[in-house]
């Protein structure tokens, strides 16, 4: 069995509204026969919800000791990661551009759901095609470029706030976690599988580091939402080895275990399959848990599938972790209502 390693925090302000609480879900435990539990980070704020905040604590931290007045990031048209930024920069006095991807940037989608909180809050929005998001870099640059120009200090977050920094926020959530698993009846987080939606990777390279670091033995599963297995092999490997180089030098860290669950991005990232959104429903129904179409919904829909072929097949405790995006789901009303 490995030993918890010693280490220290990076600095953080604090943002999120944490501990986040661990709910058992009685009707869908039954159902399955196994406990099945949500880790509410849906419930880390009402702007900032989501898993983006426990990110945005470390990373806006290190922009303000930077002396940052303007923060960039990137993502798609509904990002929550770019709304919770926008709400987090402003409550710490610093403005917010965002680049986000849309098929025709001179015809922008209507302002609803997430984007209509990015207007409401201020940010500076600025549209690109999916070709010119691939250069995202340059364009960053270039925002950068052009806000020194004109006397401000911008500091650029990489898209989803996935980077070392960004890591330590799940860190943080796995010390949570078992927290958590201690105050339950069988308190052996052996026994505990972590499922979470991978959408840029940074949760699921803190969850596996934090998983090292405190040898909490919990089983690491992430859901792809986009992409595929290797890429997110890749993409979580090098920001787990990141964080390793640049926070614990002197600590020795085995390569962090996780496993990406591939085979249900379905028709493809923010595009929703029938069955997906029944599953959002009937989850709404049995357990008054409301999930969003993009991340939480598919990687729920991934984990009852999985179920459904074997009980067993995460082991006799799961935690589901809810890392938020409930905005997301205003944005398609129209075809939510399809399975209403
Ligand atoms: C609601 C929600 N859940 C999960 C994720 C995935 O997290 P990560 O980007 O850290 O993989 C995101 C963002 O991408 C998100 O907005």
């Amino acid at each position: 069995m490995s030993q918890p390693i010693s280490f220290q925090y990076p600095e953080r302000v604090k943002l999120a509204q944490t501990p986040t609480p661990l709910q058992k879900m009685e009707r869908l435990s039954q159902r399955y026969g196994v406990e099945i539990f949500f880790k509410r980070d849906d419930y880390t704020g009402v702007e900032l919800s989501g898993n983006k905040v426990r990110k945005l604590e470390f990373i806006l931290h290190h922009a303000l000791k930077l002396g940052a007045d303007t923060v960039i990031t990137c993502g798609g048209a509904q990002s929550n990661h770019c709304r919770a930024t926008a709400y987090a920069a402003t409550k710490l006095g610093m403005k917010t551009v965002l680049l986000l991807r849309t098929p025709d940037p001179d015809q922008p989608p209507v302002p609803e759901a997430n984007v209509m909180l990015d207007c409401l809050a201020g940010a500076s929005i600025i549209w690109i095609t999916p070709e010119h998001y691939q250069q995202r870099d340059q364009y960053f640059a270039w925002q950068a470029e052009q806000l020194v120009a004109a006397g401000a200090c911008p500091y650029i977050i990489p898209e989803g706030g996935s980077t070392a920094l960004g890591a330590w926020g799940y860190v943080s959530a796995v010390e949570e976690l078992l927290q958590d698993i201690s105050k339950l009846e069988d308190c052996d987080a052996m026994q505990t599988t972590l499922i979470s939606a991978v959408g840029s990777g940074g949760t699921t390279a803190g969850l596996a580091l934090g998983n090292e670091l405190f040898a909490a033995d919990f089983r690491v599963v992430g859901v792809n939402v986009c992409e595929d297995h290797d890429y997110f092999k890749k993409t979580v490997n090098r920001i787990v080895s990141d964080a390793q180089s640049r926070f614990l030098e002197n600590s020795m860290v085995s390569p962090a275990a996780f496993e990406i669950l591939d085979g249900y991005v379905g028709r493809g990232y923010a595009q929703s399959r029938p069955q997906e959104l029944e599953a959002i429903r009937d989850l709404a129904r049995l357990e008054g848990v409301v999930l969003d179409p993009v991340y939480t919904g598919k990687a729920y829909y991934a984990m009852i599938s999985e179920l459904e072929k074997n009980p067993t097949c995460f082991g006799p405790r799961v935690v589901f972790i809810h890392t938020g995006g409930l905005f997301g789901l205003f944005s398609i009303a129209e075809q939510m209502a399809e399975v209403l």
